[in-house]
């Protein structure tokens, strides 16, 4: 105690300070807590070779086998196949992390091809098993063709080897309007279940695509899960604790709790912390995957056209807590214009209206962006599915061919402005 008295100067005062600074450094190189705790109790996080993936196909050919015959053929009525016994768990399928193409998609016709199983609609249901989860995958969209194709090629073979009977719906918002990611989300929620009694939805970005098929397209029975965890772009980290943004996923019921997303989120940025909010709200929390499984490679693109920044984000989320109830599932409008069958997809096309905020002068062309510019490319600009510089001209056959047109329930569109309503109704009816 001698050596330690008050005087700043004593050599033992010193000592004690660089003695601090030394823990500290350590600790925050380590990683926090967290990799104080694992450095210390060697935590047992799955360890994967990211070096040496294998082919996104690979064991897919033993998924062809074809639904086991009714067993007793002879005795008791022929026409009661046996039932088939549960998918085991995990899938023995899985081979961890797969390699991800990003250049040159294949065309839609080979990417049929090489998923014989994948019957109209993009859905699958394993052949030889009863699956466990039944999962829709929700991809808010617009234009951007070689991005869906790179993720159909992907996402089939990933998914059949899951084991899971699941069905890709494409929300693509019709028009030029500026983007609008979750509400298109809620578009695509409520359409998937009327189809079918999911029992997990995923929320999809269109550009990302999963590295490792341990990370499951399943849902956690309690929270809202957020499965992209690890992302090429972000140095495979979590940018930050609250991310939701990406690919994630929920329940029917997490989804109701939370009023769904908001749908005041016109153009990029925002929105998918305002779902993180509403989480937190609905007294729920998010769940994660290890690091070490949640990876995803981002396939990389310019900035959006129609999808600029959103200048009102940080206003918006600002009154998330008081919003949440009122904005969300609850106020959702908008009008189903096609719903069509493709062979590896189903098609959603909705008109959701535009951003009430835009000048609106009646000449102007609906799909006028505002002139605000998505400034510096940041973390993310341009993460969200949208745009590109030109739609196929091919609306009025497309909708001559709806193969299961139902403008479903009161859709109207209050927000778009007169005119352009009754031209695309006009149009799409
Ligand atoms: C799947 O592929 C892996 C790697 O090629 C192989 O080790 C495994 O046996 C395959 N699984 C089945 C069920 O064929
Ligand atoms: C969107 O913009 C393109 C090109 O500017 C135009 O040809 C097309 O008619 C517009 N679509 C709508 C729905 O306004
Ligand atoms: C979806 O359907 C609409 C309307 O028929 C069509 O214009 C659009 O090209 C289709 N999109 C995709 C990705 O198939
Ligand atoms: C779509 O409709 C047009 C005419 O309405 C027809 O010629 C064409 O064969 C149809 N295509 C499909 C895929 O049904
Ligand atoms: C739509 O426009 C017409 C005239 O162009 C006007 O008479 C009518 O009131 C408008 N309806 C709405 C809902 O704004």
């Amino acid at each position: 105690m001698a050596c330690c008295g008050r005087s700043l100067d004593s050599p033992c005062t010193l000592a004690l300070l660089v003695g601090f600074q030394f823990a500290f450094v350590l600790y925050f190189s380590l990683g926090g807590f967290k990799g104080l705790v694992s450095v210390l109790v060697h935590t047992a996080e799955p360890e994967f070779d990211y070096s040496r993936p294998h082919d996104v196909y690979t064991n897919l050919s033993h998924v062809g086998a074809p639904p086991a015959p009714p067993r007793r053929s002879g005795t008791g009525p022929p026409a009661t196949a046996a039932p088939l016994r549960d998918c085991q768990l995990p899938s023995p399928l899985l081979v961890g992390p797969v390699s991800v193409h990003l250049s040159a998609p294949l065309t839609l016709d080979e990417i049929k091809r090489r998923n014989p199983l994948v019957s109209p609609g993009g859905r699958y249901r394993p052949p030889d098993c009863e699956p466990r989860h039944h999962t829709a995958i929700v991809v808010p969209y617009r234009n951007r063709q070689t991005h869906l194709r790179a993720l159909l090629y992907h996402l089939h073979p990933f998914l059949q080897r899951q084991q899971i009977h699941y069905s890709i719906y494409i929300v693509q918002q019709w028009g030029n309007g500026t983007f609008n990611r979750a509400k298109l989300l809620n578009v695509g929620v409520r359409e998937a279940l009327r189809d079918e009694d999911w029992s997990c939805i995923f929320l999809h970005d269109v550009d990302l695509l999963p590295e490792n098929d341990h990370n499951t397209y399943t849902c956690h029975r309690q929270f809202p899960t957020h499965l992209s965890v690890a992302m090429d772009k972000f140095r495979y980290r979590l940018p930050y604790p609250q991310y939701f943004g990406g690919v994630s996923a929920v329940t029917p019921d997490q989804y109701m709790k939370m009023n769904g997303f908001p749908n005041q989120y016109w153009g990029w940025g925002g929105e998918d912390d305002d779902i993180a909010a509403r989480i937190r709200l609905s007294g729920m929390k998010i769940v994660r995957p290890p690091v070490a499984i949640g990876h995803y490679k981002m396939i990389k693109h310019k900035g959006d056209r129609g999808n600029e920044q959103n200048p009102r984000r940080f206003d918006l989320l600002k009154r998330t807590r008081l919003n949440w109830r009122s904005d969300g599932l609850n106020s959702l409008t908008y009008e189903l214009l096609s719903k069509e069958l493709e062979p590896l997809y189903t098609n959603l096309t909705v008109n959701i209206g535009e951003d009430p905020r835009l000048p609106q002068g009646k000449g102007l062309a609906p799909g006028r962006a505002p002139p605000v510019h998505p400034r510096g490319a940041g973390a993310g600009a341009g993460r969200d599915p949208a745009r590109q510089e030109k739609r196929p001209e091919r609306r009025e056959s497309a909708a001559a061919n709806v193969t299961a047109a139902k403008p479903v329930g009161a859709k109207t569109e209050p927000k778009a402005t007169n005119g352009t309503t009754r031209e695309k109704t006009g149009v799409m009816k």
